[in-house]
């Protein structure tokens, strides 16, 4: 029997993960290896083990394809962050099953594909004795110890197209537009996609807002005779005397959303002005992944494999310096990596007039 790897995909999806599958398997059949893909994140690891062999066959041309070909959740027994700062346990037993099946397929090590949550667990089952590698991923882009995360790029792409768009109408009406980006703890998304989306107000969880100050940027705006204001907001962002705005919890973890429409309300009436809000939520998540993140999942697909074949186990493919390099995977949980308020991006930012609603 060939020598097997495993893999699976975890947490919530993003563009780039097929290519990340796609590169685990070509670098793999390359040493000779064989690739058991587990089904739905770790749960696929579950007796009695929910796997498909992946080869050259079944990965040929999923590159271009959004999501996961081998599914993916965000709940379940391997839960083991339910918000930022927390760290749950994962049941010894369950660990223990899911052992007993990487064990019976013949399964000599295990890349992980996910966020923070992921990582977490890949950490826990690293320390059980399961042979871990991490891959990180997340649009939200917040994962320490690495500099970018593949899925993060289609996601501005996702944002910069739609305030394009926005813009036209909002100058068409000179209405105010409002538009909610994904970023539960990490504004990346609403900064990266409201500077290329040409946006007037970025508002960011790292940076509490002030309503006050957020309609006298848009009454400036109109005294300098700009038709219309584009502000984008992410779900994580909040008043400087206010919450997040949670829809519901699921899972022991709250649902964000809707701090869009209470912004777009407040800017009414404090300027008088004909506002709309408008969510993109998972919109940012399908769809094909753009040329940066492709490139960089396969990249980050291939280390994983040659960590694993250098014996690398524990660690987590890490990007740096135009460089995917690897960090132990300890390094990247329990703190996340979050805009620097007076960082280099958010001061350019600044310069070309956004304003952080401060
Ligand atoms: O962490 C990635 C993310 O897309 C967040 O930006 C968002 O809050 C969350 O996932 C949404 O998760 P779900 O798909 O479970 O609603």
């Amino acid at each position: 029997m060939k020598p097997r790897i495993g893999v699976l995909t975890s947490g919530g999806d993003c563009p780039g993960l097929n290519a990340v599958l796609r590169g685990v398997v070509l670098a793999s059949e390359k040493l000779g290896w064989e690739v058991v893909g587990f089904r739905d994140g770790f749960e696929g690891l579950l007796p009695p083990g929910d796997h498909v062999i992946l080869d050259r066959k079944s990965t040929n041309g999923i590159m271009a394809l959004g999501g996961t070909i081998i599914g993916t959740t965000n709940r379940g027994h391997f839960v083991a962050k339910v918000g930022a700062g927390d760290r749950a346990v994962v049941p010894a037993d369950v660990i223990a099953r899911a052992k007993k099946i990487l064990d019976e397929l013949g399964v000599r090590a295990l890349i992980i594909i996910g966020g923070d949550g992921s990582m977490t667990t890949a950490l826990q089952l690293q320390e059980a004795g399961i042979n871990c590698i991490g891959v990180p991923k997340t649009i939200d882009n917040d994962i320490e110890a690495t500099a970018m995360t593949f899925g993060f790029d289609s996601a501005v792409a996702e944002v910069m197209d739609a305030c394009d768009r926005l813009h036209t109408t909002a100058t068409s009406h000179k209405r105010v537009m409002v538009v909610e980006v994904m970023g539960r703890h990490a504004g990346w998304i609403a900064l990266h996609g409201g500077i290329a989306g040409g946006a007037d107000i970025i508002l960011i969880p790292e940076i509490p807002f002030d309503y006050d100050k957020i309609g006298e940027a848009i009454k400036n705006r109109d005294a300098a005779g700009n038709l219309g204001t584009l502000v984008v907001v992410a779900e994580g962002a909040r008043a400087k005397d206010g919450q997040q705005i949670k829809r519901d919890v699921e899972g022991g973890e709250f649902r964000l959303g809707g701090i869009g429409e209470v912004v777009a309300r407040e800017i009414a009436q404090r300027t008088g002005k004909d506002t709309r809000s408008c969510v993109l939520g998972h919109l940012q998540r399908g769809g094909a992944p753009t040329t940066l993140d492709r490139i960089l999942g396969t990249r980050f697909g291939v280390k994983a494999v040659q960590l694993a074949n250098e014996g690398h186990f524990g660690s987590m493919v890490s990007y740096q310096n135009y460089q995917v390099r690897h960090v132990p995977i300890a390094e990247a949980v329990n703190r996340l990596r979050l805009v620097p308020p007076n960082g280099e991006m958010v001061q350019t930012a600044r310069d070309v007039e956004i304003s952080f609603g401060e």
